[in-house]
């Protein structure tokens, strides 16, 4: 899956052969949004190239990760993985969404979100979930435009530095 945008921003999927880049990428989220992710930029530091490979060379009727590009260079990115037990196939979370500092405020998040949601269309599955800090304004307003509404509050989602924080449990029926 290919979209090309204006300003030569492309949407594309994640392939193996981007692990480097990926961890790059990934890296610099974690590192400078710790209360952002649940992932901790100091473990992830030590994991091995390896690591980053299998990150990436997933089933892909079960999870997909899509890149923002431009010229080359990786400006964003999200990831959606399917829930597997026989109960909840339809059903799926979004995760990892990032876009570099200079690059915000275009709503390349809200692009990155929709094409998971499209790949979501396409594997039948009926609803996705996400969840996001509360503090989060930007984030959840870039949901809120993909459609995405809150259904709860997991109250100490988070525990970065010493400080406890909620999350907003949002969801969107797609089908
Ligand atoms: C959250 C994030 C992904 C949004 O990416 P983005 O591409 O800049 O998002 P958008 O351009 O779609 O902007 C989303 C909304 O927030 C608004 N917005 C953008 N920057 C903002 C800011 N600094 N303060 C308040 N609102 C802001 C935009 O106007 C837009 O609202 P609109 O559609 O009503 O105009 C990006 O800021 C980011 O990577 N943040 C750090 C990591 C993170 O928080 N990830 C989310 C984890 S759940």
């Amino acid at each position: 899956m290919i979209t090309q945008l204006d300003d030569g921003i492309i949407i594309r999927n994640a392939v193996k052969s981007d692990a480097a880049l990926f961890r790059g990428l990934r890296l610099e989220a974690l590192e400078n949004h710790p209360t952002a992710f649940g992932a901790d930029y100091l473990e992830n530091t030590l994991k091995p190239a390896k690591f980053w490979e299998e990150r990436l060379s997933f089933n892909e009727d079960e999870q997909a990760m899509f890149f923002a590009e431009q010229n080359g260079q990786l400006i964003g990115m999200a990831g959606i993985f399917r829930s597997l037990s026989k109960k909840n196939l339809h059903s799926a979370n979004i995760f990892g969404v990032y876009v570099k500092p200079n690059w915000r405020g275009h709503r390349i998040s809200q692009l990155l979100v929709k094409t998971c949601l499209d790949w979501a269309k396409l594997k039948r599955i009926t609803i996705v979930k996400l969840a996001v800090v509360t503090s989060n304004r930007s984030a959840i307003l870039s949901y809120e435009q993909c459609g995405f509404v809150m259904y709860g509050k997991e109250p100490k989602a988070l525990l970065v530095d010493g400080k406890y924080y909620d999350e907003y449990l949002m969801s969107v029926d797609i089908l």
